[in-house]
């Protein structure tokens, strides 16, 4: 066993922070391979807490190479900023330790202006975004007027690219959102003290995941956001605008995808969801509520409330077959304990009609009714569970549905944020 990657199966926020962070102990690389600063992984050691957006959640542990991959885009300002709040706090991060591909793009501030310009204007389509800049910073790229980090090898290069992007910017900024307007001189000297800083980490980072491949060293890929926000698979429009599905880790990371060789998917014991768009098993009452609190489901980003709601086995299965899941990682387990009678969707009803499988249009899954499996809860707290022994037999019974209405088995189950409390079923490393 060489590599495994991470994916969230939901909606983000699964806790892929905290697995990774777990898993890395026996790593030799944690590669991040798409999205950007949009995703927010919780690493609780001991009485400290680590919220990371772009660095990767195996930092923590000394010895480890962490890579920030060709697939995701890079805000360089508040990179530098995670960074040394990091290091601030002790965490070592040198250009050894940390490499980042000279292939990533750039969000730069016109992504972020555009993107708040959007979500704010009263004709437009709101999508509840992290409001980073991520949708802009995707669509130059595709559209190639987009800077990569690589480009900070110029100052002329800069300039004459950040005045071809600006062009249809501040054409945007004046004309049709009312927002002040940006000078490519005035950003180009700020771009000049970012490359100061980073420009030591540059490194063509698909030769240095190839080369630990081919070494057999044991790579972890971790994955941002979930698979219902893929912009592919996922309830489009409102999606993020990467593949957070393991089809990324092969373009995002620069490996052959017959090369990825285990797949854990990452499934919440219930389901969250931040933003807008269709959630069938939201819970908009007392519930919900309750639930968000327990689960202190409250945005490691933004800081906005999650949306609450249960288990949904339909959406997990599409994500199982979507990545090629073949474990799963169960958790926050113990948010449940208490809450009486536990309920997972394990169908959808639509005009009538049941269904196992997600509708592709947006506006049939926001019609879609639940159909629940209901069963007993577990009263006691389950945060000192170290084996599936030491669960009541209900939770162990929750979990034994969950394996089978999603077809997979877990490899852990994560019954707090600390690391220790897991229980571990299957060693990967
Ligand atoms: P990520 O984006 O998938 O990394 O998840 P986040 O870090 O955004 O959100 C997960 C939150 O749940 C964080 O605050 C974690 O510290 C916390 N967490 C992770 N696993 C567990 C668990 O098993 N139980 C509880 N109660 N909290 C957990
Ligand atoms: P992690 O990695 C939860 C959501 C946003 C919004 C949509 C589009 O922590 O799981 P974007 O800023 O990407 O254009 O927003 O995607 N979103 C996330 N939700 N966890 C995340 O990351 C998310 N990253 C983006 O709330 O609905
Ligand atoms: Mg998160």
């Amino acid at each position: 066993m060489t590599n495994v990657a991470i994916v969230g199966t939901q909606w983000g926020d699964e806790g892929k922070g905290k697995v990774v962070d777990l898993l890395s102990e026996k790593a030799d690389l944690v590669v991040r391979f798409q999205g950007g600063n949009n995703a927010g992984h919780t690493l609780v050691v001991g009485d400290q807490t680590f919220a990371l957006h772009t660095v990767p959640s195996g930092i923590l542990w000394p010895g480890k190479m962490s890579v920030v991959a060709s697939g995701v885009v890079v805000d360089p300002e508040d990179l530098i900023k995670e960074i040394m709040s990091l290091t601030a706090r002790g965490v070592v991060i040198t250009p050894d330790n940390l490499k980042i591909s000279e292939k990533a793009h750039m969000i730069l501030p016109y992504h972020r202006l555009l993107d708040a310009a959007r979500e704010s204007a009263q004709d437009g389509q709101k999508i509840g975004t992290t409001g980073r800049g991520i949708g802009p910073a995707y669509e130059d790229k595709a559209s190639r007027v987009g800077l990569r980090l690589g480009d900070l090898r110029s100052e002329e290069t800069l300039l004459s690219r950040i005045r071809l992007a600006l062009k249809e910017k501040n054409c945007l900024f004046q004309h049709l959102y009312g927002v002040p307007t940006l000078k490519a001189e005035d950003l180009v000297k700020r771009v000049m003290v970012w490359r100061e800083k980073l420009w030591p980490f540059l490194a063509n980072t698909a030769l240095i995941v190839q080369k630990a491949q081919k070494a057999g060293q044991k790579i972890l890929f971790e994955g941002a956001q979930g698979v219902q926000l893929d912009i592919d698979h996922g309830s489009y429009p409102y999606v993020t605008s990467s593949n957070p599905t393991t089809g990324a880790v092969a373009v995002g990371a620069g490996l052959a995808p017959r090369d990825l060789e285990n797949v854990l998917g990452l499934v919440k014991a219930y389901s969250s969801r931040v933003g807008e768009g269709p959630f069938p098993t939201e819970l908009t009452d007392d519930l919900g509520q309750r639930i968000r609190e327990i689960g202190h489901e409250f945005g490691a980003t933004t800081g906005r409330p999650r949306r609450c709601g249960w288990l949904d086995a339909v959406s997990v299965r599409q994500a199982v077959d979507l990545c090629g899941v073949d474990r799963l990682a169960i958790t926050k387990l113990d948010v449940l304990a208490g809450l009486g009678e536990l309920k997972i969707a394990t169908h959808y009803e639509l005009n009538g009609h049941w269904l196992d499988y997600v509708p592709a249009d947006c506006q049939d899954l926001a019609k879609c009714r639940p159909v629940y499996k209901t069963f007993p809860g577990f009263p006691a707290n389950v945060g000192s569970a170290r084996s599936l022994e030491d669960l009541p037999k209900e939770a162990r019974r929750y979990i034994e549905l969950i394996e089978e209405l999603i077809g997979r088995p877990a490899a852990l189950i994560s019954v707090g944020p600390e690391r220790e409390q897991t229980i571990i079923l299957h060693e990967y490393f």
